[in-house]
């Protein structure tokens, strides 16, 4: 059971074939290079990669408009170059998830050609047209400011069609069976080439219902049950990873009361709040964040992520908090994306402080859930923000201080890399990095193998300690008669606290560090004074084995005998 349902302490990286590496010296990055890179990714130890789209694409948006499902691009290698990336990457015990993108396609697939010249070609049913244009056409957008409506005129069709994205994106028409049925056959496609499951782009517009009528959309979550089965029949340990930006009082509509639609979903709701945490070193609303998502089937799993390749979101803010948040990480307008978020990476954001990026990750590592990374955070990257909306925060990755780090022989990657400023790669390196104990590398490798080793997290239920202090964070996990306890201090100055983490429980006594060797051992009244550093934080074992209380004990004899 534990070892079948991996997904709830994996550890998932995220990255894109076209940033990665490139082999061939195109100057874009391509299967080949990301199949020499496996080592790497298996020596920091994450043990599944989410692969961002990569199937034939005119690329206007990043791959996310796709013309055909049943190939890999050209420009990143062949089907076959994809087959032996899977295999690699299951020889190291790596699983593989991809993008499936099925909202929409793009313009340019031959669907949609078919569709906007042929009224009674079978895929004119496959999108979402209108012989008038809709009244609410100017509603509904998700990138306002670069999108100004949601339905656009297509004179070869004679009719308006509905984009809930970009116009180059019409949506699928998913209410209609034959695309239901097609969604479940590219999904068949990819598990047959060796995949593990999917993160599944814009769920909540996928089971929305679609048309010039439609003023207020309705979910059709069964949808959802429907996907689940057809993977499990197909594959047991396959698995969805849902993209959906809901509020928690539709998360059990995602997950299913009984477990049986969405394996995961990206916890937005404690992202949100765990940026205006650490931007106001406060705690609580982050605290009701995550008692509000707390409520998961067994089988279910949270994805906790920090940065990923779109915008910080901050819609799930309160305006003051929200100003917060903007104020302390994205102040100038440039480094905003109109008024949906903050484009940048984390490591500017946090100043490239490395105390307060291992506490941000060490946040995303122990939150309930499995980690999710994003390439390049290993190394504390940062962004170009001469670079258009979210494009400044997707630069090739960093390997070495090689021309062009390393990414491409090519003299003119496709992709920037950031060769300028304190994040120029001749700094920022996987190279370097390897090189120093205390990099951002190494300690992301380490903090990976400690994360591994605490499955509590994953399969345990959380508590809250109270610790009286706004800026630190007190979580404990029980699992199977195990415990273990998290601190995290999101203030720049150092914190005492005093704390009781047995919970009317007999242990406690003993606090095990896991990190580092110095345990914590409880007073006479049984609790125990921690002082953490500015940015600080704690890793934990409660109660701890006995032979470790007995060295502490022979240890303190020594102490006391000096
Ligand atoms: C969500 C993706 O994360 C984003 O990058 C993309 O632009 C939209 N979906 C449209 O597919």
């Amino acid at each position: 059971m534990i070892n079948d349902l991996w997904y709830k302490n994996a550890v998932i990286y995220c990255l894109s074939v076209g940033t990665y590496m490139d082999a061939n010296g195109d100057g874009i990055g391509d299967f080949q290079g990301l199949m020499r890179r496996l080592d790497y990714l298996h020596g920091l130890g994450v043990t599944a990669i989410w692969l961002m789209p990569f199937q034939t694409s005119p690329c206007r948006d990043d791959g996310y408009d796709i013309a055909d499902y049943y190939n890999v691009d050209p420009r990143y290698g062949t089907l076959g170059d994809f087959i032996e990336f899977t295999h690699g990457a299951k020889q190291r015990g790596i699983r593989v998830l991809i993008d499936l993108v099925v909202n929409h396609t793009s313009d340019q697939h031959p669907w949609f050609k078919q569709a906007r010249s042929d009224p009674n070609s079978k895929y004119r049913n496959w999108y979402v047209w209108s012989k008038k244009k809709p009244s609410h056409s100017n509603e509904g957008m998700v990138f306002p400011g670069v999108q100004k409506t949601t339905w656009n005129y297509d004179r070869e069709a004679k009719a308006w069609y509905f984009h809930r994205f970009y116009d180059f994106q019409p949506d699928l028409n998913t209410s209609n069976p034959e695309v239901q049925a097609e969604i479940l056959k590219i999904m068949g496609f990819w598990i047959q080439a060796g995949v593990s499951g999917f993160r599944m782009d814009a769920v909540p517009f996928i089971i929305s219902t679609k048309g010039p009528g439609v003023r207020k959309p309705n979910e059709q979550f069964d949808m959802l049950r429907v996907f689940r089965e057809f993977l499990q029949w197909r594959q047991g340990d396959c698995i969805v990873l849902a993209e959906a930006n809901v509020l928690p009082e539709t998360d059990m509509d995602y997950f299913g009361k009984d477990g049986q639609r969405m394996h995961m979903m990206f916890n937005f709701q404690v992202n949100q709040h765990l940026f205006y945490a650490l931007a106001a070193a406060d705690i609580r609303p982050l605290i009701k964040a995550l008692k509000a998502t707390k409520a998961r089937p067994a089988t279910a799993q949270w994805g906790i992520f920090l940065r990923n390749h779109d915008e910080l979101d901050l819609g799930r803010l309160q305006e003051k908090q929200r100003q917060t948040v903007f104020k302390a990480f994205g102040p100038d307008e440039h480094m905003q994306l109109y008024d949906r978020g903050i484009r940048r990476r984390l490591a500017p954001m946090l100043g490239g402080d490395q105390r307060r990026l291992e506490l941000a990750y060490s946040l995303m590592f122990t939150l309930p859930g499995t980690p999710v990374i994003r390439y390049g955070d290993e190394l504390g990257m940062g962004d170009d923000l001469t670079l258009p909306e979210r494009a400044c925060a997707r630069t090739a990755m960093q390997w070495s201080n090689e021309p062009h780090g390393g990414f491409t022989k090519n003299e003119k990657p496709h992709t920037p890399v950031i060769d300028k400023g304190p994040y120029g790669y001749q700094h920022i390196n996987a190279a370097i990095q390897r090189r120093h104990a205390d990099s951002m590398l190494n300690w992301t490798e380490r903090i990976i193998r400690m994360r591994k080793e605490v499955p509590e997290i994953g399969w345990g239920d959380f508590t809250v300690l109270n610790v009286r202090d706004p800026a630190v964070l007190a979580l404990r996990y029980d699992w199977r008669n195990n415990s273990v306890l998290f601190l995290h201090n999101l203030h720049e100055q150092p914190r005492e606290i005093l704390m009781d983490p047995s919970m009317n429980k007999a242990e406690g006594k003993l606090l095990v560090n896991l990190l580092a060797e110095d345990h914590s051992r409880a007073n006479e009244s049984g609790k125990h004074r921690i002082v953490l550093e500015g940015y600080g934080y704690r890793w934990y074992r409660v109660g701890g084995l006995d032979y470790l209380l007995r060295r502490a004990e022979i240890d303190q004899g020594d102490t006391d005998a000096d």
